[in-house]
């Protein structure tokens, strides 16, 4: 492995969580715009460490057309999947959840069968976004596919808070940013549906979007001349949008530190505030789990890459800062779990 970061870190105990908010149940939906950046990766190893501290999780294939969630969990062809939801075969998401080797970890897999699921109808759509909001669970992760459709951008808004896994290649940024452009005109295309005039505002300005003056600034601006309670609701929108940034596949310190740049013109270009959670490093240990059919945090516990995804969990994602615990101390727990589980996968 060729990882110039910090080595393997000691326990250490200036890592305190700060910051504190323990909401209901969380709902990450994990996006990235450009193909194979390792959301489904991120998603799996995730959900995995959520389950190892203790919370109750399930992890959705949201990939509709592209699924390949299961695999993480050497499942081959699963039994049940989003189809037998979405073609109104079973009434609840409960129905088409299956198990894991970890008890308070379930997946609901996607459903690659069905043509038409690449482009659900918006009524299906929304049932299932509801379901999936009434899931019982503390952490609901849904893997997204790339690109920007529909299908995608609606399931992102499931929440302000969405992840964006990209890495440090040119590509994937050009792609996750355009990820979040799209998503910031579908929300304000969504909201202002039914307001005619706004609505055509906004759809003339997204086809100018490709120019350099293309600044959603300049939009609200518009918005504000024509309409200034209109405006301000765009304004609203647009604060509230407060996506996550995951970096994956990180090969040295250099690359983590140019993202603060990608930051800054999203917040420039698209008025957007987006937050900066932490990387992953690369490391081929991921795809030899995978070749498995088994997380990296079962299989390799104890490597920086794990140290990655915990910091991520509890330092970036902050989630559980009830106790104001050490960091280091939930990666030896997750690591003891992991060992203890491993013999059930
Ligand atoms: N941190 C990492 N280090 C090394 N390899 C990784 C890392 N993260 C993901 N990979 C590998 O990258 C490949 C793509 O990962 P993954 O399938 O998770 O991407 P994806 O974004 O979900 O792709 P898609 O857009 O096709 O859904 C896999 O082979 C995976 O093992
Ligand atoms: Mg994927």
């Amino acid at each position: 492995m060729s990882v110039q970061l910090e080595t393997e870190r000691e326990v250490d105990p200036g890592i305190i969580v700060l910051d504190t908010k323990v909401p209901d149940k969380v709902i990450w939906p994990i996006a990235g715009g450009k193909g194979g950046t390792g959301k489904s990766t991120i998603a799996a190893n995730l959900g995995v460490g959520l389950s190892l501290l203790g919370y109750k999780v399930v992890l959705v294939d949201g990939d509709l057309g592209g699924a390949d969630l299961h695999l993480f969990f050497d499942q081959i062809a699963p039994p049940k999947s989003l189809n037998n939801f979405l073609s109104r075969e079973v009434d609840k998401l409960e129905d088409v959840m299956l198990t894991t080797p970890q008890e308070n970890l379930k997946l609901i897999c996607g459903g690659n069968e069905m043509v038409s699921l690449a482009n659900i109808p918006f009524l299906t759509k929304e049932k299932l976004k509801r379901h999936i909001k009434k899931l019982d669970a503390d952490f609901v992760l849904i893997d997204l596919g790339a690109g920007t459709s529909y299908n995608t951008l609606d399931l992102f808004s499931l929440s302000e808070e969405g992840i964006i896994v990209c890495t440090p290649e040119p590509h994937a940024r050009v792609d996750a940013y355009g990820f979040l452009k799209n998503m910031v005109y579908r929300k304000l295309q969504r909201h202002f549906s039914k307001n005619i005039p706004i609505k055509a505002t906004i759809d003339r300005f997204a086809r100018q979007g490709g120019r350099r003056t293309g600044r959603m600034r300049e939009l609200v601006e518009q918005l504000l001349k024509q309409d200034p309670m209109a405006g301000r609701e765009a304004v609203d929108l647009l604060a509230t949008f407060k996506p996550k940034l995951i970096l994956n596949q990180v090969r040295n310190k250099r690359q983590v530190d140019q993202v603060q740049r990608f930051i800054e013109l999203v917040k420039e270009y698209l008025s957007t505030e987006m937050e900066f959670v932490g990387y992953v490093r690369r490391d081929t240990r991921f795809l030899e789990a995978c070749e498995r059919r088994r997380p990296l945090l079962i299989d390799f516990p104890k490597t920086s890459a794990a140290r990655d995804l915990c910091d991520l969990l509890m330092i970036g994602l902050r989630i559980d800062d009830r106790l104001h615990r050490f960091a280091a101390s939930h990666f030896r727990k997750m690591a003891e779990v992991a060992k203890a589980s491993a013999k059930f996968w």
